[in-house]
């Protein structure tokens, strides 16, 4: 698996014409590979080699990669000789917004866009017309985004960041150049599952809100502790704030009504993009309706603006309307199938690790898994900067890719299985997993293991 000949030429080939020779610079890595092909749990690359692939778009094909039901539905659609009018309301986007609005505790209405830093965009815009106040919320390891209120503290360095500090709040890093300094002292970011920071951000600055993910996912998968989420809704119920739950990755991957659904905290506005549409690009900000309705608001200064010449763009409605029928259908089962094999692949993992000598966790939550090098679960950002063993993990995903098991190759990153894994891709995860803990170390005489 070592040939990325084919690979390598086409990423200098583009060099010509896109700086850094990829689009997104964030889905350049090393080693860099070029994929041709994506079906069900299955991708391959220009070289002919093949995968099992935990990345999913960025865990946007929760279904798996072209999921003929969700394909389906956007031929029907291509065929409809209605593509993009501009004018007016099409049945498919209500038809989208009522599923949401049924399947979702937190949300009443919804407007859709294209991505999900589309719906953070405006869910920060929404929350400082309502409260009439600019400054802002965010957690150290979330990612939200890529415009000015949220370009920051993305895995951040402890250089630049700092040791950690409770209560309190961490310098704005940001991952992107030409962010005013006006708008990156609005910006506060504290640790995750640390409700002092709130307290201290509150007395300090006139927050308009809290935007979240309700378990970080961009550091691998770090949960809330107990009452947590719950005491952030307290919290803006007293300081006249919003909760948003940034659901981009979240939503959809848990269960039908995101993950507010399971931790009974329903925001006051939630942001979904990535599974909702099965590697389609969809954005969706919904929420309550006296929120929402803002949207719409008869007094010009108090209207948000919403407008995309390509929101809610019918192929993409349609990938969403039959990605979200899919996911309820009794017929498929989904959830329960990816919890199995989701449980399957912690178990199995546990199982192996405990041959080695090594502190080792794995996170998961349905579908969303990490292994963290370290004796714990991991509660914040400054936890895994503290204990995690990056370069073997970096080492890790590295040997994985060589024998088939494609995690995207930069540690901590969240894998993804998909409703298209079965039971045969996670036991070859296993085994290939096996050889490399092998490669990496020797594993502990017989009377020494501990059991998982
Ligand atoms: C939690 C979260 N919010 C927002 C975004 C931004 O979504 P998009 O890349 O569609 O703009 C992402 C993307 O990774 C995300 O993980």
């Amino acid at each position: 698996m070592n040939n990325r000949q084919k690979s390598k030429e086409l990423i200098e080939k583009n060099k010509q014409w896109i700086p850094g020779g990829v689009v997104s610079l964030n889905r350049k890595s090393e080693p860099n590979i070029c994929f041709t092909e994506g079906q069900g749990s299955r991708v391959k690359d220009l070289d002919g080699n093949e995968y099992i692939d935990y990345q999913a778009g960025f865990s946007a094909s929760f279904l798996g990669h072209n999921d003929p039901d969700v394909n389906a539905a956007v031929a029907e659609t291509m065929n409809s000789n209605a593509l993009l009018m501009g004018a007016g309301p099409t049945d498919l986007e209500g038809e989208l917004a009522q599923l949401f609005c049924e399947a979702i505790p937190g949300v009443d209405s919804v407007q859709i866009c294209n991505t999900g830093s589309e719906a953070t965009y405006h869910a920060i815009r929404i929350a400082r017309t309502v409260t009439g106040k600019d400054h802002v919320i965010i957690m150290q390891g979330g990612y939200n985004g890529w415009h000015n209120d949220v370009a920051c503290n993305v895995i951040s360095s402890k250089e630049a960041v700092g040791p950690r500090v409770s209560p309190g709040e961490y310098p704005f890093d940001a991952i992107s150049a030409g962010i005013p300094e006006s708008a990156k002292h609005l910006v506060h970011i504290i640790n995750y599952n640390d409700l002092d920071s709130v307290e201290y951000t509150l007395k300090r600055y006139p927050v308009a809100c809290i935007l979240t993910e309700p378990i970080l996912q961009n550091i691998g998968v770090v949960k809330p502790l107990k009452g947590y989420l719950q005491g952030l809704r307290d919290l803006a119920d007293a300081h006249d704030f919003l909760l948003v739950f940034d659901e981009v990755k979240t939503g959809f991957r848990h269960a039908l009504g995101g993950y507010q659904s399971i931790c009974g905290v329903t925001p006051d506005l939630s942001t979904f993009g990535k599974a909702v549409a099965n590697g389609y690009p969809l954005g969706v900000i919904g929420g309550k309706k006296e929120y929402m309705d803002y949207f719409n608001h008869p007094d010009k200064d108090k209207k948000v603006l919403i407008a995309g010449t390509f929101n809610a763009f019918p192929l993409t409605t349609a990938a969403a309307i039959a990605t979200i029928r899919k996911l309820g259908s009794e017929e498929h089962q989904v959830y329960d199938h990816i919890e199995h094999l989701g449980r399957m692949l912690e178990d199995g993992l546990n199982e192996i690790f405990a041959d080695f000598d090594l502190d080792v966790v794995v996170a998961r939550q349905g579908s969303a898994f990490c292994t963290y090098f370290m004796d714990h679960a991991p509660v914040d950002f400054h936890d895994i900067l503290e204990h995690h063993d990056f370069e073997f993990d970096r080492a890790y995903r590295l040997k994985l890719i060589e024998k088939g098991v494609f995690n995207f190759p930069l540690p901590i990153k969240q894998g993804s299985i998909s409703y298209a894994h079965s039971e045969e891709d996670i036991e070859l995860t296993l085994k290939a997993t096996r050889a490399v803990m092998e490669e990496l170390l020797t594993p502990v005489a017989e009377d020494h293991k501990i059991t998982p």
